[in-house]
């Protein structure tokens, strides 16, 4: 056995965004590209010397060459052990749940989330810490300074491991572990929720259908969903994690989960439908006819979560982050429990829960989650809902609409310009950001301006302070706009545009939701000069 230690050639240094490091898949192929951000992430945590470490991913182009790189690093670091799943699939809430089961030091997960999968397309990796959630800034600032001053990086230059076959073996002097990637994941669920009345529902006739869109989901659902819960066989489709999810973006909302959607909206529909996305976390929630907003689904759960075992105490608290609408505050706010606001960006959920102050988090882009893991989990929001219907016996329509009678109707869409280039976004963005002071006291196309501000988080468990989280303009009534640059993106910036409108208890919850946010998308347009900076007004996707 040899252990090289390789002198890297010339690395940019690599800025992990708001989930790691996203970037084409040709680019992590560069030889010694992904090497130097996996012994740069090494490096900021001082090094894996006798530590043991989580390694899957979501499936897609590149994973398995990918994990046999990580493998060969670690042993070459010093690394004890490394817990892997079968086929090199692992999705991000089963590798969070590992790293706390297990009580591992880390892990490292292999996807591009959402994004698509292929030589073409997109790859991504991300650090998890030992409380099973995504590196904080504190260490994602550590990564990049290592990026940029990093001259070597040691890998063995062993055999590649058998990632099909379950058991143990050796990489140089470390433990590899190949496991069933579910079974950890699928007995978490079991003891969250009540999977009896959840069978007794569908052994009742209740009727749904799951989207795994090609991705790493498929094998969870399956054996939970079918398996252990008795939905009819082929509920769960594309179940198949492949190498480009079917050639499409396993991206779990009404645009690409368009052919869910059709069969919900027709006359063919089950009682309850979701999608997940690329690596697990995400999830749509649609009834028959009736498709839910992320921002609702998390209000909703947030008020009806004591109707499953694992919250039957009730919430410490609800947290989502800034972009995502205010309808889970109104909740928190009526159940006299914790509301924060924090950054887009699942880390910053980390320390809340860690401390206590809340159970359930949520972000606009399809992200629910609660403490039982440390990241968002896409199959843990559609068995909460499936708990939630067991229980209440309606509609996910009916619950909607009484949901919305209690606490008011929080009309929300968001809109995502992508591809535009760069500087124009950039000025864009200074531009409104130089308007801010002058805006509050101002009307534009018929609403009144109450408040205009760059979002700063101060953390309240640690303290530190992350600027520049986005821009935000309140208007009178609880209308709000946001905009900010995506940090997930792969091609030039995305400029996402999130509009909401608020209507009371008692006001029109059935306004076609383009209508209801018509006012505020006019008035961003206009005051953000957005067609003289980017040359359009209509963005690519509406979510
Ligand atoms: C996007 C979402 C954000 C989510 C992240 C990772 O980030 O908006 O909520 O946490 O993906 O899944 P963005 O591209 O907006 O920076
Ligand atoms: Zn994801």
């Amino acid at each position: 056995m040899t252990i090289s230690t390789i002198k890297s050639g010339p690395f940019e240094g690599q800025k992990p965004g708001t989930s790691g490091l996203r970037k084409k898949t040709r680019v992590f192929m560069q030889p010694g590209y992904l090497e130097c951000f996996v012994q740069s992430t090494f490096n900021a945590i001082d090094g894996v010397a006798g530590k043991t470490l989580v390694v899957g991913g979501d499936g897609r182009f590149f994973n398995a060459q990918a994990i046999q790189t990580i493998l060969k690093m670690a042993a070459a670091n010093g690394a004890a052990r490394a817990i892997v799943g079968l086929g090199g699939l692992l999705s991000t809430p089963a590798v969070s749940n590992l790293i706390r089961q297990r009580k591992t030091d880390g892990g490292l997960v292999l996807s591009a989330s959402h994004n698509p999968g292929g030589i073409d397309e997109d790859f991504g990796i991300k650090y998890n810490i030992a409380n099973g959630g995504p590196a904080p800034e504190s260490i994602t600032a550590r990564m990049f300074a290592e990026t940029e001053t990093i001259t070597e990086y040691r890998i063995s230059d062993a055999g590649d491991v058998d990632l099909g076959t379950l058991g143990k073996t050796q990489v140089e002097a470390m433990l590899v572990e190949i496991i069933d990637p579910v079974a950890e994941y699928a007995a978490l669920m079991q003891q969250l929720f009540d999977f009896d009345k959840i069978s007794a529902l569908i052994a009742g006739g209740f009727t749904l259908g799951f989207d795994a869109m090609h991705a790493v989901t498929g094998p969870y659902a399956k054996a939970i969903l079918e398996g252990q819960l008795g939905a009819a066989p082929g509920s769960v489709i594309n179940a198949v994690p492949s190498e480009n999810f079917g050639g499409g973006h396993p991206d779990p909302n009404p645009v690409w989960a368009k052919a869910l959607m059709d069969e919900m909206m027709s006359d063919k529909a089950p009682d309850f439908g979701a999608a997940s996305d690329g690596d697990g976390d995400r999830n749509m929630i649609v009834g028959r006819g009736t498709y839910v907003t992320p921002s609702d689904s998390l209000a909703v759960l947030a008020a009806n979560a004591h109707l499953a075992p694992a919250y039957k105490e009730g919430l410490a608290g609800v947290a989502r982050s800034m972009p995502t609408s205010a309808a889970s505050d109104r909740v928190a706010e009526k159940l006299g429990i914790g509301c924060f606001e924090t950054p887009t960006g699942w880390k910053f959920f980390g320390n809340l829960l860690d401390a206590g102050k809340v159970t359930l988090c949520g972000e606009e882009s399809a992200g629910t989650g609660s403490d039982h893991v440390r990241e968002k989990d896409g199959l843990w929001a559609v068995l909460l809902w499936l708990n939630i219907l067991a229980e209440r016996k309606q509609s996910v329509a009916d619950i909607l609409r009484e949901h919305w009678q209690e606490f008011g109707r929080n009309y929300y869409s968001r809109h995502d310009f992508e591809a535009v280039p760069t500087d124009a976004a950039n000025a864009l963005m200074s531009g409104l950001e130089a308007k801010l002071p002058d805006l509050p006291g101002t009307t534009c196309c018929g609403l009144n301006v109450v408040s205009a501000d760059s979002f700063s988080y101060s953390d309240p468990v640690d303290g530190s302070v992350s600027h520049n989280q986005g821009l935000r303009i309140g208007f009178e009534g609880g209308a709000r706009a946001v905009l900010r640059l995506s940090g997930t993106g792969t091609e030039g910036a995305t400029l996402r545009v999130y509009l909401e409108q608020y209507e009371a208890p008692d006001g029109n919850h059935d306004l076609p939701v383009e209508d209801a946010l018509e006012k505020v998308r006019s008035a961003v347009v206009e005051i953000t000069d957005m067609a003289g900076h980017i040359g359009r007004t209509d963005p690519d996707v509406k979510t």
